[in-house]
């Protein structure tokens, strides 16, 4: 039978890499060239149907400002699944994005679903960290990995629907 699921996710990642643009373009279908910077974090909710069951998204949108790197444990404790966001543009973002993981493989859920977004793909003119490169990385540390862009939707829709489908069924 059809099953409701209720899951608890954040996003994690560099200042300004994208992640509230991720989530208003998942949750409400928009997108801003000036979205501000998110203080503390930021909730909000979706849901998204796949074969046998309904999921609810229960979505921390994390500061990525390192004063608040502190609070994150109190978003990631507990969470099903993680979306890391980092820019392809941007090497640094990339490397921060490493240290989220190393965080959550030490302190984080062991069964928590981790997705690793390359996002700003639409900037390929001014792309930085090749797919190559995450992809090999994203392999070896169990983590699935999508370039997407929350300017044009690509690939938004897909990284939830793809988390969806391997929480565990309760
Ligand atoms: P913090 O809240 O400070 O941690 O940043 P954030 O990760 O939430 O980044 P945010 O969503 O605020 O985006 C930062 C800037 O990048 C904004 O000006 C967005 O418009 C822009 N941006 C976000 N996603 C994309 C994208 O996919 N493509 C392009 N071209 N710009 C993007
Ligand atoms: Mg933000």
């Amino acid at each position: 039978g059809n099953k409701n699921i209720n899951a608890k996710l954040v996003l994690l990642g560099d200042v300004g890499a994208g992640k509230s643009s991720l989530v208003l373009r998942f949750v409400k279908g928009q997108f801003v060239e000036f979205q501000e910077s998110t203080i503390g974090a930021a909730f909000f909710s979706q849901t998204v149907a796949v074969n046998d069951a309904t999921v609810k998204f229960e979505i921390w949108d994390t500061a990525g400002q390192e004063r608040y790197h502190s609070l994150a444990p109190m978003y990631y404790r507990g969470a099903a699944a993680a979306i890391i966001v980092y820019d392809i543009t941007n090497q640094a973002s990339f490397e921060r994005a490493k240290k989220w993981v190393q965080e959550l493989q030490s302190q984080g859920n062991p069964n928590m679903v981790t997705a690793l977004a390359g996002n700003k793909a639409d900037l390929l003119d001014a792309r930085k960290v090749t797919s190559e490169a995450t992809n090999k990385y994203a392999q070896e540390n169990g983590l699935f990995f999508m370039e997407t862009s929350a300017k044009t939707a690509s690939n938004v829709n897909d990284i939830f629907y793809e988390i969806a489908k391997r929480l565990p069924r309760a």
